[in-house]
């Protein structure tokens, strides 16, 4: 490891314990290959650890124990990799329309072992409807505002389940945006600032739940 990637070691060891190895392999086939086949940019190489991977793993303290996930519009894996890898418990499908994003996405579970828990469907949010009401937790990380991505993805979530948009800065914008059409579906929003580890900056997470009995 390069010392700019010294301090990533330390976390991403905490952070996934025995995964690590596991976490590591990810991060390579995103820097060889993700970077050979356009899925991540050749800058963005060198900050892998800190803008994609804590980033998208921070989400897993928001995710309940043990349900079922799906990640719409997983790109290159993420948040899905991230968390399936950080958190044994859960199955994760990662959804994605696009061919060759599609084919690492099968490559990297089949690298890493991953195949009994994570699997790779192509297909889009929007006509997925047969996998109704299933889902515990519906991650998405920079796919569609907030209104969209739940119009796309609200009857896949399961009726105790959370839609958890990984937002940045314009969580609280699009959950105020989204406010109305939230209400007309009986679902509420709010935002929670959650981290990989304290040495990390934060995700802000839209996340989208069932509106309380008698609201
Ligand atoms: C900006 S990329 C983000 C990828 C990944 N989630 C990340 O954070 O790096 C947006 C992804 O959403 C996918 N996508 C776009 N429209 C979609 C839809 N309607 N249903 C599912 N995925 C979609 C794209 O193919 C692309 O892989």
């Amino acid at each position: 490891m390069i010392e700019a990637d010294a301090a990533a070691g330390d976390i991403a060891s905490d952070v996934f314990g025995p995964g690590l190895a596991t976490a590591e392999a990810y991060v390579e086939l995103l820097r060889t290959v993700g970077v050979e086949w356009g899925l991540i940019g050749p800058r963005e190489s060198a900050r892998i650890w800190e803008r994609h991977i804590f980033n998208s793993v921070a989400v897993r303290e928001v995710v309940a124990p043990g349900v079922s996930v799906v990640d719409v519009g997983s790109g290159a894996g993420l948040p899905g990799i991230p968390l399936a890898i950080a958190r044994p418990d859960l199955r994760v499908t990662l959804l994605e329309p696009l061919l060759r994003r599609v084919t690492f996405l099968e490559r990297v579970v089949s690298e890493l072992a991953l195949g009994e828990r994570v699997r790779v469907v192509r297909g889009r949010a929007e006509d997925w409807g047969q996998e109704d009401g299933r889902f515990g937790a519906v991650v998405s990380r920079a796919v569609a505002p907030l209104d969209r991505l739940v119009g796309w993805t609200r009857g896949l979530r399961s009726p105790g389940g959370a839609i958890l948009a990984l937002k940045g800065s314009r969580a609280e914008s699009e959950v105020a945006a989204a406010a109305a059409m939230l209400r007309t579906w009986r679902l509420q929003a709010d935002v929670v600032e959650v981290r990989a580890d304290v040495r990390c900056e934060a995700t802000r997470v839209a996340r989208v739940t069932a509106l309380a009995r008698g609201k």
